[in-house]
C-alpha cells in the first residue's frame, strides 16, 4: 500500500508513524485508518522491528479529532451500518501485540486524543493539549475516550473533561497520570525514538507478554489478572531468553536474545 495521509521510517528495530495532513492538523479521515492498520500490521509482522513510535507532522498537532468535515455530512444510518469506528477497535488496537508509543506534539483532541491512550503508553511535549471536545459537537467521543480516560485519570477528571470540553496541559496531564513523561518540544522525537530503542533492545517474548500483562489489569478481576500474571511469569521460565538473560547476570555480560 502506498501512503497519502501518514509517513513511515525504519530506525533500526523501531518504525516511526507520522501522521501527515498537517493542514488538517492531522485530522484522522477514513484514509488514514486505512493506513494506520495497514503500516501497523506491516510492523507487527516484521520480526526485525520491535517497538514504534507514532506521532503528529508539525509542532502543532499529534492529531485535533476525527475529521469532522467527513463526518458532518454523513447520515445516522450509515455510522451504524459500517459500523463507523469498529476498526480502531478490532484491527487497530487488539491486534498490535508488540509495543508501540504515543508521541504527543500539540493537540491530542477528541479522537486524537483517543488514538493516543490507545498506545502503550504516551510521551507528551511541554505544548501538549488534551481533550475530548465532543460534547461541543453534539456527539460523544467513540473510540474508547469514555472508557480510557476515565481508566487513566479517574472519574472526576474525566467526566469533567468530557462534560466541558476542557483541554488539559501537559504538565496537569503528567500529574493526572494520562501521560509517563512530558520532555521540551524539540527533544520529542528523539526522546520517544530513545525510549522504543530501549524496549526494542528487550527480549522479544517478555516484552510482549509484559504488555499483555499490564493490559490485563484494565481487563480482569485483581485475583484472574494475578493468576494470569504468574500463568505467563512461569511461561516465559521455560524460554532461551530466560536462561540466557540469568546465566549473563551472572557472568556479568550483556545478554543476546533469541526471541524463543
Ligand atoms: C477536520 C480539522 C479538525 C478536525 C482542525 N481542522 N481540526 N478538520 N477535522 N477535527 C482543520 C480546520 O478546519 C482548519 O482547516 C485547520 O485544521 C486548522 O485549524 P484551525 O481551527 O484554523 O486552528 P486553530 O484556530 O489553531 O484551532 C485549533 C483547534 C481547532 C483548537 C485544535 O482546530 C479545533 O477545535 N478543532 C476541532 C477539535 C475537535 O472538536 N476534535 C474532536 C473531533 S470529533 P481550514 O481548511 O478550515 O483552514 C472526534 C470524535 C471521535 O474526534 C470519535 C467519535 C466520532
Amino acid at each position: 500500500m502506498s501512503y497519502d495521509t501518514i509517513l513511515v521510517e525504519q530506525h533500526d528495530a523501531v518504525t516511526l508513524v507520522t501522521l501527515n495532513r498537517p493542514k488538517a492538523l492531522n485530522a484522522l479521515n477514513a484514509r488514514v485508518l486505512d493506513e494506520l492498520i495497514d503500516a501497523f500490521a506491516a510492523f507487527e509482522a516484521d520480526d526485525g522491528q520491535r517497538c514504534a513510535v507514532l506521532t503528529g507532522q508539525g509542532d502543532k498537532a499529534f492529531a485535533a479529532g476525527a475529521d469532522i468535515k467527513e463526518m458532518a455530512e454523513k447520515p445516522m444510518a450509515d455510522f451504524y451500518r459500517e459500523d463507523y469506528l469498529a476498526k480502531w477497535h478490532s484491527d487497530f488496537t487488539n491486534a498490535i501485540r508488540k509495543p508501540w508509543i504515543a508521541a504527543v506534539n500539540g493537540f491530542a483532541l477528541g479522537g486524537g486524543c483517543e488514538v493516543a491512550m490507545m498506545a502503550d503508553f504516551i510521551i507528551a511535549s511541554d505544548n501538549a493539549r488534551f481533550g475530548q471536545p465532543e460534547i461541543k459537537l453534539g456527539v460523544a467521543p467513540g473510540m474508547g475516550g469514555t472508557q480510557r480516560l476515565t481508566r487513566a485519570i479517574g472519574k472526576a477528571k474525566a467526566m469533567e473533561m468530557i462534560l466541558t470540553g476542557r483541554m488539559m496541559g501537559a504538565e496537569e496531564a503528567e500529574r493526572a497520570g494520562l501521560v509517563a513523561r512530558v520532555v521540551p518540544q524539540a527533544d520529542l522525537i528523539d526522546e520517544a525514538l530513545k525510549s522504543a530503542t530501549t524496549i526494542a533492545a528487550m527480549p522479544p517474548l517478555g516484552t510482549m507478554m509484559n504488555k499483555e500483562l499490564v493490559n490485563a489489569a484494565a481487563e480482569m478481576t485483581l485475583s484472574q489478572g494475578i493468576l494470569h500474571e504468574r500463568r505467563l511469569f512461569q511461561l516465559l521460565a521455560g524460554t532461551e531468553d530466560k536462561a540466557e538473560g540469568m546465566q549473563a547476570f551472572i557472568e556479568k555480560r550483556e545478554a543476546h536474545w533469541k526471541g524463543r
